[in-house]
């Protein structure tokens, strides 16, 4: 028997204010589309705005349904969205935010595993790294180079082979 360690680098940042230029520009713009989610069961709004290699952006919020299961997360919204626009064009760039009516929202979200095998996916399918900046609407922000890094030991096209 042998151990393996699994860890990863990013940043943490006390504020947006932080942030450089871009990347302060995209979380403020996902903090400000939060207000289209619909989220009327959880009351916890999230919005995803992306940036892509071409300069333009993408957005996504959460959709829930009465019939919870159905309800999809900002960020698959986001990227089946990308696909569907801009299917050459890489995504750079991912912010990530979340309003939540019922509580607090100054912790960095954190995707569900679902949205990180999607994200996972889509990064091999562009085949260039996705940052991936995580937040609320205020306080501390997470900065990730490569979405890859929010599941490790994933299951990927190539297990199929
Ligand atoms: N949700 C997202 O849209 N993204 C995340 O990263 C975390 C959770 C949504 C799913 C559901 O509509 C609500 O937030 C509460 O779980």
């Amino acid at each position: 028997m042998r151990k393996e360690k699994f860890q990863f680098d990013y940043e943490v940042y006390e504020s947006a204010e932080e942030l450089a230029d871009g990347d302060r520009n995209l979380l403020s713009m996902a903090r400000e589309i939060t207000t289209k989610a619909y989220a009327p069961y959880s009351k916890f709004h999230v919005g995803a705005v992306a940036l892509l290699k071409n300069g333009q952006t993408v957005s996504g919020t959460n959709q829930e349904n009465a019939s919870y299961p159905v309800g999809i997360c900002a960020e698959r919204v986001l990227l089946a969205s990308a696909a569907m626009l801009f299917s050459d064009v890489p995504i750079q760039t991912m912010a990530v935010t979340y309003h939540n009516l019922l509580g607090d929202s100054s912790k960095p979200v954190s995707p569900c595993g679902m949205c990180r095998q999607s994200l996972s996916e889509y990064q091999e399918r562009q085949k260039e790294p996705m940052r991936i900046i995580l937040s609320g609407m205020e306080g501390k922000v997470f900065v990730l180079n490569n979405a890859r890094l929010l599941l490790p030991l994933s299951f990927g096209s190539e297990d199929l082979r």
